[in-house]
């Protein structure tokens, strides 16, 4: 992957989300990776999200409550590493190979859901590979899709033009800059080498 620290910096847009549905939960499958929980109950919109750092979690979980959607994590079927390094490699192997990784678990009861929220992070400057085979696994026409996309300063890329040639119904997405991990990564480890400006250590 050409480093995502090339990319013009943007900064936060915001699309407001709107939507329709209200229906009861209950927790249906925990999720073997991330300890979250998928929450399966029938209801005609469901929010289906990708995350690796939790940012994107924290969006789909208050769609999830605010609206009573079910709730469907997307997980590769053989995790990424822990650690972010090698995860980048990784991903970076898979979009310039343009692998397909396989899913964890397909959407049960695809054809009950009117709506769809689908929420990932960029990679990249696009979706995430595992994106790409969830759109490819699952049949989305005739499907509202609203998608909720984090980056980490660089924008969008083309995730949406990925995204419109596997779905046309996509409206507007809710786009929201996040933290980065490498940012994360870099501060945790200038301070635990002692450089950091508070003067710890
Ligand atoms: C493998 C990888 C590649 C990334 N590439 C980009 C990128 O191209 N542009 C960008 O703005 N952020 C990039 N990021 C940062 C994430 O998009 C951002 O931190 C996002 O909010 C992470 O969401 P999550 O916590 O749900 O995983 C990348 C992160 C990872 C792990």
């Amino acid at each position: 992957m050409s480093d995502h620290d090339n990319f013009p910096r943007r900064g936060l847009l915001a699309v407001l989300l709107a939507g329709p549905a209200i229906l009861t939960l209950r927790n249906k499958a925990a999720s073997a990776q991330s300890g979250q929980a998928s929450q399966l109950t029938g209801a005609k919109v469901l929010t289906a999200y990708f995350t690796r750092s939790g940012n994107t979690r924290v969006v789909a979980g208050t769609i999830h409550r605010a609206l009573g959607t079910d709730l469907f994590e997307i997980r590769p079927a053989q995790a990424y590493p822990e650690d972010y390094e090698p995860t980048v490699e990784e991903a970076k192997q898979e979009r310039d190979r343009a692998v397909e990784p396989p899913l964890a678990e397909r959407i049960p009861n695809l054809a009950g859901y009117e709506t769809v929220f689908l929420g990932f992070p960029i990679w990249g400057e696009t979706a995430p590979p595992i994106i790409r085979s969830f759109l490819k696994a699952h049949d989305l026409r005739g499907k509202t899709i609203r998608p909720f996309i984090t980056h980490g300063g660089y924008g969008l890329g083309n995730s949406l033009s990925v995204l419109a040639s596997h779905a046309p119904g996509i409206e507007a997405p809710f786009v929201m800059e996040a933290d980065q991990e490498r940012r994360t990564l870099d501060q945790v480890n200038k301070w635990l080498r002692g450089r950091d400006s508070s003067g710890a250590r």
